[in-house]
């Protein structure tokens, strides 16, 4: 495999080198190139709330499964569902209520389950008191069901304000959080009250999330509780003898923080999610919960035999990375066997033993309870967490059972297999904090996100190559496309880079190399960081294929 050599990253200058980690780092291209600077990585992004209502033991309260949602139709080959995006009170930590905005009445939302090139077809109905907009992540969707940061479907009482909207990369102020300024869009689409969304589903199968997406606002409408599955099966899959059916667990880690009362504490300048976006100074760089959530539940213990199980994990947190390992009480590491990854299957299974994961990446895995002994936990624990966030969940192992699941040696034959000398291009982006508009921003190449702009002209069919570089930890995001890591750091890509993917994580000082064909459909898509604060603070570009 093609390999750079050059330690110089990306051709960037020394001056926009330095510049890198503005206020943030302290990384130069001379510490960049010693192991003494990667080993003082932090390992993290972001700042903790911290929760001042009670919290509960672990593994207590019982891990939910997502209801899976009913369409209203099947006629004329489309799955037809209905979802209303309301507010609705939950009780999270036990005894307390908590106010989430949801899809449906519940968080996480309900999973849909689609076959492949069966299109699902989605009315969202906005009942919240904001303008929303529906993101399926990781599909292939033609632009206008892609859920564009300004289609914004608006409530009954928003004012008609087509192709304006208060904008942070528009505004004006010396802190950069001022009401002044407006961005305009001329290509908004927007709607009110509701709107159709078609998913063709005609991709690999695969797990994937729909999520809020308003432009400024993601990050506080996610928090709040905007995120569901979408899972893509398809015949070839299901005949793989994976283990399925109640072995088959969907898991969507979160952080959350809560005040006294149970309600979801988050540093918005504006807690009403209308006019100012942003946080608070302290968290610009992201907001980490101390409560860790798995499908919606603090630290929940999960009941199950003692045989093979598929985890589809999704790391649905705004900020907070993880690094997993399956613990049983006697001491052992269980091996995480990946199968696949954001875009599907493997072509053969990677096993692990610890598995980094950062925000919005899937891994797609198999644990063997096997060896546990019948009655004990075993703990999912987050390496890279302190103090109650190094606990994410347990299983408690009721019994032995037969198992006749299978992880097959070959898992896909499909994997695209684009080489170097197949790009016609090679692209360079920087993401890293900066100035905007006086304040802090977050910047891809230079450049806070603005609507009106295209960043990236492709022509549809075109292979490239991205060589992307981050000053702190950056989760990059491709919409429409999937990609396949080449390198890491200058380096062959790290095991749990296997695969097809559409999120990467960059860690600080860290470059990588994409290769991806621009295929599917034309339009305006985007790319972005999926630290959901850094996107709303500017770390997002327009993608338009053409
Ligand atoms: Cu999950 Cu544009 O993102
Ligand atoms: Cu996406
Ligand atoms: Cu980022």
């Amino acid at each position: 495999m093609p390999e750079s050599r050059d330690n110089r990253p990306l051709g960037l200058t020394r001056r926009q080198v330095l510049g890198i980690g503005g206020a943030f780092g302290l990384l130069t291209t001379a510490s960049l190139a010693t192991a003494a600077a990667l080993a003082r990585r932090p390992a993290t992004t972001g700042a903790q709330l911290r929760s001042t209502a009670a919290l509960p033991p672990p593994y207590q309260v019982p891990l939910p499964l997502p209801a899976v949602a009913r369409p209203v139709s099947t006629a004329g080959g489309t799955d037809h569902y209905d979802i209303v995006q309301r507010e609705t009170i939950a009780e999270i930590l036990p005894g307390l209520t908590t106010r989430l905005w949801t899809y449906g009445g519940t968080f996480p939302g309900p999973t849909i389950e689609a076959r492949r090139g069966r299109p699902v077809t989605v009315t969202h109905h906005n009942e919240l008191p904001v303008p929303t907009v529906v993101h399926l992540h990781g599909g292939r969707t033609p632009a206008d069901s892609d859920g564009y940061p300004t289609d914004l479907v608006l409530p009954a009482a928003w004012p008609d304000t087509p192709h304006t909207m208060p904008g942070m990369a528009g505004m004006s102020g010396t802190d950069g959080h001022g009401t002044g300024g407006h961005m305009t869009d001329p290509r908004a689409v927007t709607s009110r009250l509701k709107r159709d969304y078609t998913f063709p589903n005609d991709q690999r199968p695969t797990l994937l999330w729909y999520h809020d997406h308003r432009m400024d606002y993601t990050a506080p409408a996610i928090w709040r509780g905007l995120a569901g599955l979408h899972i893509v099966r398809d015949d070839t899959e299901d005949s793989l003898g994976l283990p399925a059916g109640p072995r088959e667990i969907p898991l969507m880690i979160t952080d959350r923080a809560f005040t006294a009362d149970g309600a979801l504490s988050y540093p918005s300048l504006d807690p009403t999610l209308r006019t100012t976006p942003g946080v608070t100074e302290p968290h610009l760089a992201g907001v980490l919960g101390d409560v860790i959530l798995v499908n919606g539940a603090p630290w929940p213990v999960h009941e199950t035999d003692a045989t093979r199980h598929r985890l589809r994990l999704l790391n649905a947190s705004n900020a907070r990375h993880y690094e997993l390992e399956a613990l049983t009480e006697d001491g052992r590491r269980l091996d995480l066997v990946q199968i696949g990854a954001d875009q599907g299957l493997l072509a053969t299974p990677v096993t692990h033993r610890t598995l980094p994961t950062a925000p919005a990446e899937r891994h797609d895995l198999v644990i063997d309870f096997a060896t546990a002994p019948i009655g004990s936990l075993v703990h999912l624990v987050n390496r890279l967490g302190t103090g109650r966030t190094r606990d994410v969940m347990a299983f408690r192992i009721t019994r032995p059972a037969t198992d006749d699941s299978r992880i097959p040696p070959v898992l896909a034959t499909d994997l695209p297999d684009w080489h170097r000398q197949d790009a016609v291009r090679t692209r360079d982006f920087a993401f890293r904090a900066g100035r905007m508009n006086g304040g802090h921003g977050w910047l891809i190449g230079g450049r806070p996100f603005d609507p009106a702009r295209t960043d990236v002209t492709v022509p549809l069919g075109d292979t490239e190559i991205w060589r992307l570089i981050a000053d702190v930890h950056h989760p990059v995001h491709l919409h429409l496309v999937g990609f396949r890591i080449l390198t890491r750091g200058g380096r062959p890509p790290l095991p749990h880079d296997a695969g097809l993917k559409d999120t990467v994580s960059l860690r600080p000082g860290e470059s990588a190399e994409i290769i991806t064909r621009f295929d599917g459909y034309r339009g305006r898509y985007l790319f972005h960081c999926h630290n959901a604060e850094h996107e709303d603070m500017g770390m997002m570009a327009n993608l338009e294929v053409v």
